[in-house]
């Protein structure tokens, strides 16, 4: 059975709006590790849209459970992550133009910049991730470069109709996954993932982590919209 890692950027992409102080990704953090996520996932973008180095510096102080720094290959990046040292870095692309992380990181066309970047976090006690496309081709580079895990991304998966389409996206994820147990390397995935379409891919044998935002911010304004709402009201009313 998986573990749930909780992508909080998009806590930080609604302060961001306002360049204000609320809602605040650390205390977003509490809440999911007191709801269960055993890992906490931000990504730290070049153009700082969302995260900020001052939410990675608290976060660093204050998460319990594993802290997932999501990453571009970029000597900048890599020296802030040595210095931080989060539990576990997820290397992934990083387009300028993208309004989230699109694709999987090409390992296969880069093997001598992402084994370097690979090298020079675990030697400073990080665990290394790898978020690819579920190609066979992707996760026998990733081997290659020495990385302890994959994320696989399941964007496209999640972007199928449901039926045929849905089942073939389905099928390379798992059959990528078996391919990646057998050369050793742990197995997560995550993007897109949803009430609806997370339980096929939490079922893939040996899947380990699955790292969720989206779907988790957007029900929680859901879930916590009334109870907001009612103590506005009683704000109102009886000063
Ligand atoms: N994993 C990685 C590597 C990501 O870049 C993202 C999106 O930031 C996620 C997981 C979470 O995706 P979503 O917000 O669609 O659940």
């Amino acid at each position: 059975m998986p573990h749930l890692g909780v992508n909080i950027d998009h806590v930080a992409t609604l302060r961001q709006a306002r360049r204000g102080v609320e809602p605040d990704p650390v205390w977003a953090a509490v809440e999911a590790e007191l709801g269960g996520a055993a890992c906490i996932t931000l990504h730290l973008r070049e153009d700082r849209r969302h995260i900020q180095d001052r939410d990675l510096e608290i976060l660093r102080r204050t998460v319990q459970v594993k802290l997932n720094l999501e990453m571009a290959v970029t000597d900048g990046m890599l020296q802030i992550a040595c210095r931080v040292r989060p539990e576990q870095a997820t290397l992934v692309p990083e387009g300028r133009q993208e309004i989230t992380t699109e694709g999987g990181l090409p390992v296969a066309g880069q093997e001598a910049k992402v084994a370097d970047a690979v090298r020079r976090l675990k030697a400073a006690g990080i665990t290394v991730s790898l978020f690819i496309d579920p190609r066979p081709e992707e996760v026998e580079a990733s081997a290659r470069v020495g990385a302890d895990a994959v994320e696989f991304h399941t964007g496209e998966y999640a972007n199928a109709r449901d039926g045929p389409e849905r089942d073939r996206q389905f099928a390379r994820i798992a059959e990528a996954a078996r391919q990646a147990r057998g050369l050793g390397l742990v197995v997560h995935a995550g993007h897109g993932l949803n009430y609806v379409n997370v339980v096929r891919i939490a079922q893939i044998p040996g899947m380990t982590e699955l790292n969720i935002g989206h779907s988790v911010v957007s029900r929680a304004v859901f879930v916590g919209l009334r109870r907001a709402v009612r103590e506005m009201v009683r704000l109102i009313e009886s000063p």
